[in-house]
């Protein structure tokens, strides 16, 4: 049994993740905003919730402080921010540029006195980083600078292993699965296996990096091959 940690636990991937382990039996927290939202979604899930804000990483230490041992640590959670440079907002990019480069960064080292030399980190980018849809500028940069984020934690928490996964357009994930069929019908043509990757493609890909004792500082893309579509 691992002892596992989903921040942004409470919905789309991190919570397929954090369902498909508990339901494997692992000792599992997964982590929203809100802390009532996140008990009941845990509950559902056969874990426990706590409540956790990465765009506030002031306050993520304490916001950890009774999660234990962390043999997995998984870090999916994401605010949608629709910026284009030609109407920059801001605020907006600051919010998420501060949620996953600065606030990622923090439940590691929040928790870096709870992780042993077996355990094993996924940070979530995506393929926004090489292919960018109309307002994913801070998408894409953020996503980016995840390639980054990875390389130097594996290096400074060796031989704790660090990887990322970088979907494409999850087409059953909940963003995505609001669009128009037209939209999603366009996408799936571009992607040379005629299929968006699923939430369950992703999962079984966050868990093979976490299992693989060999798999360290690896970007593992779950497109479908879209860049060459
Ligand atoms: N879906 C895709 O097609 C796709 C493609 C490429 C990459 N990705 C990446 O995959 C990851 C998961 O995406 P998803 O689409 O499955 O996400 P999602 O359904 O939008 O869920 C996002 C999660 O993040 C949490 N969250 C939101 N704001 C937060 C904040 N300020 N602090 C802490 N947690 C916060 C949400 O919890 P609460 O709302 O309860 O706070 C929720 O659990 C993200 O990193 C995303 O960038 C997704």
């Amino acid at each position: 049994m691992n002892s596992v940690l989903v921040v942004g636990g409470t919905s789309g991937i991190g919570h397929a993740f954090a369902r498909e382990r508990a339901g494997r039996g692992d000792d599992v927290v997964l982590t929203g905003r809100d802390a009532q939202r996140a008990g009941a979604v845990a509950e559902q899930a056969g874990a426990r919730g706590i409540a956790l804000d990465l765009a506030r990483p002031l306050e993520i230490a304490a916001a950890l402080a009774d999660v234990g041992r962390v043999d997995h640590l998984v870090i999916a959670g994401v605010s949608r921010d629709d910026n284009k440079v030609t109407e920059y907002d801001i605020d907006a990019a600051l919010r998420l540029v501060t949620l996953k480069l600065v606030g990622y960064t923090e439940v590691v080292h929040a928790l870096r006195g709870r992780l042993h030399d077996g355990s094993a980190i996924v940070l979530f980018g995506g393929q926004a980083k090489e292919r960018p849809y109309p307002g994913a500028t801070t998408v894409a940069t953020v996503n980016a600078g995840v390639r980054g984020m990875m390389h130097t934690l594996a290096v400074e928490l060796a031989p704790v292993r660090v990887n990322a996964v970088h979907p494409g357009v999850v087409g059953d994930s909940p963003y995505w699965q609001a669009k128009p069929e037209k939209v999603l019908a366009a996408l799936r043509t571009e992607t040379p296996t005629g299929r968006l990757a699923t939430m369950a493609d992703v999962v079984d890909a966050v868990d093979f990096l976490l299992r693989n004792d060999s798999v360290n500082a690896v970007e593992l893309t779950v497109d479908g091959g879209w860049l060459l579509g």
